[in-house]
């Protein structure tokens, strides 16, 4: 019995202590929201101290709030300021954030720019300690707003992050600015004859989409030039600022007279980027098609792919340079320099071919003269010889090999070639007439330079065609050169 009558005494002695550790813990779990309570007192003696410096701001508040309201009352924003009256004056101020990259492909540029128009709107005159209420986007659209919208944008954008970037400031005297910032793609038409020596001159213009110039005048803000420098300019990339200019005009509408205000961003191509990437190759490629004339006639494969492989450069360098390029039917001056090195470069090859085909035909009839005579030795038979086939009207060819060193000891071979009367496959009259008439002024073998029976007349060595092309073509590519610099940095 009494051990039971123990244990119940110690668990009431051990359920009281519990209960008394557990009020302990507990009230710091109590004591917040007891605080809580008592906080509004503590918030109001605070509020009830700083009160004393507060009136002012509180009423200078609910003076803004008075301000507002009194002159939004009586704002119509459907009607602009002064109407009926004189035409509302819009002062425009233009800050330029960034202006590029300039698309030619699209032939259009893109600039980021902040837009500020002030104007006079009597309707919110106020009369207070304020000098200006500045007011954000919310606003806007309980106020009298310039329609103004950009006349060669193609697309605007406002910015919206991380709120509408507008905002309107309203001034004592009634003075309104209303700021905005847009990024705008605008068109730029784009004139590349002399690409890529070419400038531009690339308009923005705005004008009032509604109110004609009896209702709205622009005009640039006093004092306010456009500051245009490396920060703002540095995306047109390939593209130089040279200037900005600017102009107001009126246009004439079916809707009325409008003031078109306009800014001029005139710009021009770096030239750089385009010498790098097509005239260094062209004018490389041009001149790698000249060692053919150096190469042995008789190595046809050297000389024929490296003029092919020239004529196939250049031709690859012309549509490279119209990637990335506006198909516009005319030709730019890059696109004369290539095809006129593309001319250079197959003209070489052509050089190879009449050379060749020729020296292989006079080598076929080399091979196989028809003698008519016998071989003649010594100067004075071989006179003779010349002689007799003069008189004979054939066109002859006269080879002579030098024996020894003494120019005397020579060998003369009169050789008929294609004498009318052997070949009948040769059209008689006026052809046979002309190819005499070659073969009289033209020397195909080597050897005919030695005999004196053209002399007196012009002769040209075909078969030295090589000898010419060598100073011919860089001669004629250089003055080529000159003019085309000369006339393109001069346009
Ligand atoms: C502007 O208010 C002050 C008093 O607050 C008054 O004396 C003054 O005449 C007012 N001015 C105009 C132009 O209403
Ligand atoms: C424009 O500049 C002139 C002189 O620099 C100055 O007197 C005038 O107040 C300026 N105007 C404005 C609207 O800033
Ligand atoms: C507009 O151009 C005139 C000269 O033509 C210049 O005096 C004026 O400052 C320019 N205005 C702006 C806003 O650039």
């Amino acid at each position: 019995m009494s051990p039971k009558v123990l244990l119940i005494l110690l668990n009431v002695l051990l359920i009281i202590h519990l209960r008394k550790l557990l009020s302990e813990e507990i009230k710091p779990v109590v004591a917040p929201v007891a605080a809580a309570t008592t906080a509004p007192v503590v918030a109001a003696t605070t509020a009830v101290t700083t009160a004393m410096e507060a009136p002012s701001k509180r009423s200078k508040l609910a003076e803004a709030t008075n301000i507002l309201d009194t002159i939004l009352k009586n704002h119509d924003p459907k009607l602009r300021p002064g109407i009926g009256g004189k035409p509302t004056v819009v002062s425009v101020e233009v800050y330029v954030n960034s202006l590029g990259p300039i698309s030619i492909l699209d032939m259009e540029y893109t600039i980021d720019l902040m837009f500020y128009q002030t104007w006079y709107d009597e309707r919110l005159r106020y009369n207070n300690t304020f000098e200006s209420l500045v007011l954000n986007h919310d606003m806007v659209h309980e106020l009298w707003i310039p329609d103004t919208f950009f006349k060669n944008s193609r697309k605007a954008v406002e910015h919206e992050i991380t709120l509408p970037n507008q905002m309107v400031r309203i001034y004592k005297d009634g003075r309104v600015l209303y700021t905005i910032r847009m990024t705008i793609d605008a068109r730029c038409s784009l004139h590349m004859f002399k690409f890529p020596m070419d400038s531009h001159s690339c308009p923005l213009s705005f004008s009032s989409f509604s109110y004609s110039m009896n209702d709205m005048i622009y005009k640039w803000q006093d004092n306010f030039s456009l500051e245009m420098n490396e920060k703002n300019t540095w995306k047109l990339l390939q593209f130089d600022l040279t200037a900005v200019s600017n102009k107001s005009e009126i246009k004439t509408t079916p809707a009325g007279d409008f003031v078109v205000m306009t800014f001029f961003f005139n710009v021009s191509r770096r030239f750089g980027y385009v010498a790098l990437h097509n005239y260094v190759p062209s004018f490389v490629t041009t001149m790698m098609s000249w060692v053919s004339f150096w190469i042995e006639r008789d190595s046809a494969p050297a000389r024929t792919s490296l003029g092919i492989t020239s004529v196939l450069t250049m031709t690859t360098l012309g549509t490279f340079s119209r990637k990335n390029f506006p198909r516009v039917s005319y030709i730019t001056a890059l696109d004369f320099y290539i095809t006129v090195c593309f001319v250079f470069c197959f003209c070489a090859l052509l050089e190879f071919a009449v050379l060749n085909f020729l020296t292989y035909n006079s080598k076929k009839a080399h091979a196989s003269p028809k003698l008519r005579h016998p071989p003649i030795s010594g100067a004075r038979s071989c006179a003779l010889a010349r002689a007799r086939a003069r008189q004979q009207e054939e066109v002859f060819m006269c080879e002579v090999v030098t024996e020894g060193s003494s120019g005397e000891d020579r060998v003369c071979y009169s050789l008929q070639y294609l004498p009318s009367r052997q070949a009948p496959e040769v059209p008689r009259g006026r052809f046979s007439r002309c190819l005499k008439a070659f073969r009289k002024y033209f020397c195909m073998v080597p050897e005919c330079e030695a005999c004196t029976w053209q002399k007196g007349r012009l002769r040209i060595h075909l078969y030295r065609l090589d000898n010419y092309s060598r100073v011919v073509f860089p001669v004629a590519f250089f003055f080529f050169n000159v003019v085309y610099w000369l006339v393109c940095l001069n346009m």
